[in-house]
């Protein structure tokens, strides 16, 4: 694995945010230190669970940090003790449950990425976040590499391919995705003068909630608390366009500008989000 050249969360106190081994759980303690050191978390060892949602654990170790679940990471709040980990769980129910009852290719996302009968495009998804998207295009049958900037992240996605390759439900889907770490500008340019072929270029920057949605679950809004919105997300169309050999797709929500305000060829709608499909 190469040095981390992403984006490394800090706390209040300047610090990097922990990884947290907590006393009673079984996880390796090996992979955790080896996930802390590649993505610049500072490790702690051995906490009593009691002791990490308190007023002295946030001054020491700040709001947020990764701690360690059964086996792999979650992210947690250190102030709200009642919301749960978030991990990434390809192996877990309600992703598998999507895979086989969901739309299957006839799902807008799958749509949009040109997925047809005999069809299975390779895709980049340069901003590969918790990999939802990028899992539901792998169990289509996509081979996918997942661009992602941001070090807890990246922490928690390759946490979560590392236990998703060990079962038996999703390592077949999980063989077909790769991580790739660090900023996707600089990712994307990187395969383009390695003359990769790519068919798809997949985009889902992070964009400002309307204030009055209520529908983002708490664990999902304490991500974007963390991250903030992407406001830099215009940067990556151009090199997205001159990557792909067949289509870029941004994933927008429905009140959003298009991405350098240029019109797609054509656009899936869906109820709260659309796809803007730029076609080669
Ligand atoms: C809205 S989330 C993506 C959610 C994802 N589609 C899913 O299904 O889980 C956006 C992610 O893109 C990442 N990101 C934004 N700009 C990026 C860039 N220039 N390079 C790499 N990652 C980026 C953010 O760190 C964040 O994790």
């Amino acid at each position: 694995m190469p040095d981390f050249s992403g984006r490394v969360l800090h706390n209040a106190a300047g610090k990097p945010l922990s990884l947290i081994k907590f006393n009673d759980v079984l996880s390796d303690i090996k992979h955790l230190k080896a996930l802390a050191n590649t993505y610049q978390l500072e490790f702690v060892g051995l906490q009593q669970l009691a002791a990490i949602y308190t007023d002295k654990a946030v001054n020491q170790f700040g709001q947020h940090a990764l701690v360690s679940v059964d086996e792999g990471v979650g992210l947690v709040d250190l102030r709200d003790p009642k919301l749960l980990p978030l991990c990434v769980d390809f192996a877990a129910d309600a992703l598998l449950y999507r895979k086989d009852k969901g739309g299957g290719k006839n799902e807008a996302i799958a749509k949009a990425v040109g997925i047809k009968s005999t069809l299975r495009p390779s895709v980049v998804d340069a901003t590969a976040g918790l990999g939802t998207d990028s899992f539901i295009l792998a169990s289509l049958g996509c081979q996918v590499t997942m661009l992602e900037r941001t070090n807890i992240v990246c922490a928690l996605l390759h946490d979560g391919l590392d236990r998703g390759s060990e079962d038996v439900q999703s390592r077949d889907i999980v063989a077909r995705m790769k991580l790739l770490p660090g900023n996707a500008v600089e990712r994307l340019q990187e395969l383009i003068e390695q003359k990769q072929e790519v068919d798809v270029v997949y985009l889902d920057p992070m964009f400002p909630h309307k204030k009055k949605s209520a529908a983002v679950k708490k664990p999902m809004k304490m991500f974007q608390t963390l991250l903030g919105h992407d406001a830099d997300a215009d940067d990556l169309l151009t090199p997205a366009l001159s990557l792909a050999a067949k289509r870029v797709v941004v994933k927008r929500p429905n009140y959003a500008p298009f991405l350098q305000d240029k019109a797609p060829t054509m656009q899936i709608k869906g109820k709260k989000h659309r796809f803007d499909v730029y076609l080669r």
